[in-house]
């Protein structure tokens, strides 16, 4: 069985005042029986990992350069999330791939840099509507899948969130049935079926529960419902009782 995992992707939220939240998070909602983690802008990485020093909660970021080192101004390279106390990174995010024009290559390229920091990649995936409705999903992620993932992908290294594009911060979900299908089709895809599958859009409180009761969804990356520490807390105590 795949590992748990609640992921928060707090985007570009969060001022140093926010990491009560991570408090409240830490005091009222852990530990669980998941993995949770936060990735938080990636200036207060730094303080987060500080905050959860000694704690079950994992700190992430939400990108990295390809390099480790060099003339790359605005960038951060993945050792230094890693030296700043990040476990995880985000990659391909759709929100990355639409501002910045991330491609599936690049997405590999930078997780393969992720990993020789000793950092999880996160890699996200997801169709557009305008794929959806032309029938093209299955396609899509499939090919997104295997052009964003390293060779060397293992569960050790890598997570896998699909996100619609149309669902993320939009307040709408696919249907039990659509996200099944997509995860079955990811999971007979990876190249280690221990790899964890998250799913990802418009999660909440209020539809945790039948998200994580349907069959290889290993849990979720969660944006809004991220930043109040009750609502990711009660994501997490649905994970929690899954399964
Ligand atoms: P959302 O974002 O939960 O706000 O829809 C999810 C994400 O983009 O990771």
């Amino acid at each position: 069985m795949p590992r748990k995992l609640a992921a928060g992707n707090w985007k570009m939220n969060g001022l140093a005042a926010d990491l009560a939240q991570i408090d409240a998070l830490l005091r009222d909602h852990m530990p669980s029986t998941a993995e949770v983690l936060i990735c938080p802008p990636a200036t207060l990485i730094a303080a987060m990992a500080a905050r959860a020093h000694g704690t079950a909660l994992q700190v992430g970021a939400q990108d990295c350069h390809t390099a480790a080192t060099g003339a790359h101004t605005g960038d951060i390279a993945a050792p230094m999330l890693a030296d700043a106390g990040a476990s995880h990174v985000i990659l391909g995010h759709s929100e990355r791939r639409a501002d910045h024009g991330e491609g599936s290559a690049l997405v590999a390229a930078k997780a393969r840099a992720a990993h020789t920091a000793g950092l999880v990649a996160l890699i996200c995936i997801g169709e557009t509507e305008a794929q959806r409705d032309a029938g093209q999903t299955l396609a899509v992620v499939t090919e997104q899948l295997r052009e964003s993932l390293p060779e060397a992908a293992t569960a050790a290294s890598t997570v896998i969130a699909y996100e619609p594009v149309w669902a993320i911060g939009t307040g709408r979900t696919p249907s039990i049935e659509q996200i099944a299908e997509v995860h079955d089709t990811l999971r007979a895809a990876l190249p280690d079926p221990e790899i964890a599958l998250l799913y990802g859009g418009s999660v909440k409180p209020s539809n945790a529960a039948e998200i994580f009761a349907i069959g290889n969804v290993d849990g979720a990356l969660v944006g809004g419902a991220s930043l109040k520490a009750a609502d990711f807390g009660a994501i997490i105590a649905a994970l929690d009782a899954s399964r």
